[in-house]
């Protein structure tokens, strides 16, 4: 049980004893809560830089990270066996600082508690501090030699949850009694539990987070329907006191273990925003947010604002001598709301639904079509770090506003566009895919195919990023590409430009059914737990039962580039992986029938019948009543 809300006496001083313990972590950093404030800018004042690098942050802590990865990669490999082939060995003879060494990304897909469930499934079966995890069949150490952790919407909230619970373990964040962490029995719209009656318990953490979202309004800043979501969110993701409420993004830098290499690199994704626009188009800009940076390797700004320091004004890349610096602006929820900030889709549902009872519809309409006439209804930074920045390329440059959504409204719902970016050489991607694109919420491969088009325009928005080749959709459910894990891109000499391989692993029912509907807002524990063994029998294949080869064939897609660039004979264990998980290049593009697969394992499970966009539309109504309220 968490700390009830209200400030008593004894709160606040299990607040300050909190504050003492966890001053390792070096997390809870905000200046003043959820509220933006000035401080004095450093000595060597902060300032927007040119995306042709890696930040400097970045490159030295590679150096750290790649001590680290090394070993891992190796111990790994002690268990991941490649017949006639000594790959613990080949990575013992490659130095740590080699640009040999593989370099691995995972991306997390969006799709609500759907993705946060798959991609934790995938997370749990690929950290060496599961239980069992290191046993044959089982891929425990992947986690431990990856470089990048991304994720995007629902992805990001796991990727968050796990980082600022000081990079905790899935089975911890999955426990149900004391301390536990991800309670979806109660909706984001009611709030955790507490000892007394719900409704009154909603209302106090309503009024929380009403509070916390008009102090900053007050302190000058816009604030956005984001604000809430990414408030209410930090409640649910954060093990800490209101919510995590003086959390930051930014302090995720500050972690010790995370300054000597420990971890993955964690990215969030979101998307640029046109003023007015409703629906993103595929070569809208495409944002990373690191513990450092937050900006976009894209054309049109191609530039990184100093996270820690967004909030501050900066004024074509720096800021005028009579300014001071703002911290604080980057609060942990706010950045995971941003990335799945769905809520101008919301919107756009809503006028149409008949299902809501018409007294609250009147009230939410009036309240969805304020937010739609400002152009409120997405996460607004203000003011734009990106002021008057590159004014020859960013449509948005003259905006002291900066409008941001959702990462995967432009389709590309895996966050690969971080991993793509050439600076970053990233040589493979395990691409956990929880998108729902089919009738019954499952993925079909849309998400890749968004970012294999886009790379195409070489000469605009791609902007040397590079992508392997990826057939329709139609092809991915024929073919039977989103049935079982595919690789894509294995012919390096296929491709005119370097390009990771991609390890594509999508959602499906192995034990029991993970296609929840994205706006299912309600899980039980045995739903959210069944869903995550689900997915760590989805990437391990059931632990290699349905293939006792799968668990070599990703040490092969690991060690695929670097074999390229040592010139090392390709081993015939990795051929015959090759031949089975690779896209033949083959297509079949007539529409096929509905695609309702069956538990590959057996199990029984159903995911829930009662969702559907109404529950979504129904949730964000209850808010609407709750905070009428307050
Ligand atoms: C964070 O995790 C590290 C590594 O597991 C541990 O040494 C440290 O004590 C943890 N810090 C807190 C505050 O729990
Ligand atoms: C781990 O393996 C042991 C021995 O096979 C088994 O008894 C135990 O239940 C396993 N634990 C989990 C969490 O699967
Ligand atoms: C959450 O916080 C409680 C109380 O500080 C602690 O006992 C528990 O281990 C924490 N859980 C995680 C996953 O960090
Ligand atoms: C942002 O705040 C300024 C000053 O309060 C106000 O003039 C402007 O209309 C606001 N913009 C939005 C989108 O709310
Ligand atoms: C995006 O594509 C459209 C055409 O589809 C084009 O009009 C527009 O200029 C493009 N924007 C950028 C930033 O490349
Ligand atoms: C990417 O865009 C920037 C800014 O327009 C440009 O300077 C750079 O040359 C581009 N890079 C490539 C590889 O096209
Ligand atoms: C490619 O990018 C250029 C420059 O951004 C843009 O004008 C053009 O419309 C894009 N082409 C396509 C097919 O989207
Ligand atoms: C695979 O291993 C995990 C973790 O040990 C376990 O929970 C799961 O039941 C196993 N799957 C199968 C199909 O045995
Ligand atoms: C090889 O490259 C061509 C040209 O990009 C592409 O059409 C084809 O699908 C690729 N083949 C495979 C197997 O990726
Ligand atoms: C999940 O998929 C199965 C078929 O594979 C389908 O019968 C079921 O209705 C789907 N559940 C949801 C919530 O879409």
């Amino acid at each position: 049980m968490r700390a009830p809300f209200a400030a008593t006496a004894v709160a606040v001083a299990g607040l300050l004893s909190e504050h003492k313990a966890l001053l390792n972590r070096a997390l809870p950093n905000a200046p003043e809560g959820y509220v933006p404030t000035e401080v004095d800018c450093p000595t060597n004042r902060p300032s927007i830089r040119s995306a042709a690098k890696l930040s400097p942050h970045e490159s030295s802590w590679l150096k750290s990270r790649r001590e680290k990865t090394k070993p891992a990669l190796k111990d790994f490999f002690g268990h991941v066996k490649i017949k006639d082939f000594d790959a613990a060995g080949y990575i013992d003879r490659t130095a740590s600082d080699s640009p040999d060494l593989p370099n691995i990304g995972i991306a997390v897909s969006g799709g609500g508690y759907r993705a946060l469930m798959t991609g934790a499934g995938a997370l749990h079966a690929f950290d060496s501090r599961t239980e069992n995890s290191t046993a044959t069949g089982q891929l425990g150490g992947l986690l431990q030699s990856a470089t990048y952790l991304a994720g995007l919407s629902g992805g990001g909230w796991l990727v968050g949850s796990v980082y600022l619970n000081n990079f905790t373990t899935i089975s911890s964040l999955q426990t149900t009694g004391e301390g536990d962490v991800w309670q979806f029995e109660n909706t984001i719209f009611e709030g955790p539990d507490d000892d007394s009656l719900q409704l009154f318990d909603s209302i106090d953490y309503f009024k929380n987070i009403e509070k916390a979202v008009s102090a900053k309004e007050d302190a000058g800043f816009n604030t956005s329907i984001t604000d809430y979501w990414g408030r209410a969110l930090a409640y649910q993701m954060i093990n800490a006191t209101d919510g995590g409420i003086d959390y930051t993004w930014s302090s995720i830098a500050e972690i010790e273990a995370f300054k000597s290499g420990d971890m993955p690199l964690p990215v969030l994704v979101a998307d640029g925003r046109f003023p007015g626009e409703l629906a993103i188009s595929t070569n809208t800009t495409v944002f990373e947010f690191t513990p450092w940076e937050f900006g976009t390797y894209d054309p049109t700004i191609y530039g990184f604002a100093p996270l820690k320091y967004v909030g501050t004004k900066f004024v074509g890349g720096s800021i005028p001598k009579d300014e001071k610096c703002v911290r604080g602006y980057d609060n942990a929820g706010f950045i995971m709301g941003t990335s799945s900030s769905l809520f101008n889709q919301a919107f756009l549902k809503v006028k149409d639904s008949d299902s809501i009872p018409s007294f609250l519809k009147k009230g939410l309409l009036n309240i969805l079509g304020g937010i739609g006439e400002d152009d409120d209804d997405i996460a607004v930074y203000t003011p734009n770090p990106f002021y008057q920045y590159r004014p020859e390329s960013d449509p948005n440059s003259h905006q002291k506003e900066l409008d941001v959504v959702d990462g995967g409204e432009d389709l590309q719902n895996l966050p690969l566009h971080p991993l793509i970016q050439p600076e970053r050489h990233v040589d493979v991607i395990f691409a956990v895919d929880a998108s729902a694109d089919t009738t019954y919420s499952w993925p079909n491969g849309t998400a890749l195919i968004a970012s294999y088009e886009r790379s195409l325009n070489k000469t605009g928005i791609a902007n040397g990023t590079a992508f392997p080749a990826i057939p329709d959709a139609n092809t991915f459910v024929n073919n039977g590409l989103n049935a079982q894990p595919t690789f894509f891109g294995c012919d390096s000499s296929n491709q005119t430009s370097a390009t990771p391989l991609i390890v594509y692993l999508p959602n499906s029912p192995y034990t029991s059914f993970g296609n929840w509907s994205t706006f299912e807002p309600k899980y039980t524990n045995s739903d959210r737990d069944n869903s995550i063994i689900n997915a760590h029998n989805m990437v391990t294949m059931g632990n290699g039962t349905r293939d006792a080869d799968w668990p070599t064939c990703v040490g092969c897609a690991i060690l695929s580039r670097s074999f390229d660039r040592t010139k090392t004979k390709v081993p015939e264990a990795c051929t015959q992986c090759f031949d089975k998980y690779c896209w033949d290049g083959k297509t079949n593009t007539t529409a096929p029938a509905e695609y309702a697969p069956a538990t590959v394992l057996g199990g029984k499970t159903s995911a829930g019948s009662l969702a559907g966009p109404t529950a979504w539309t129904g949730m964000v109504a209850a808010a609407v009543a709750l905070f009428a309220l307050v």
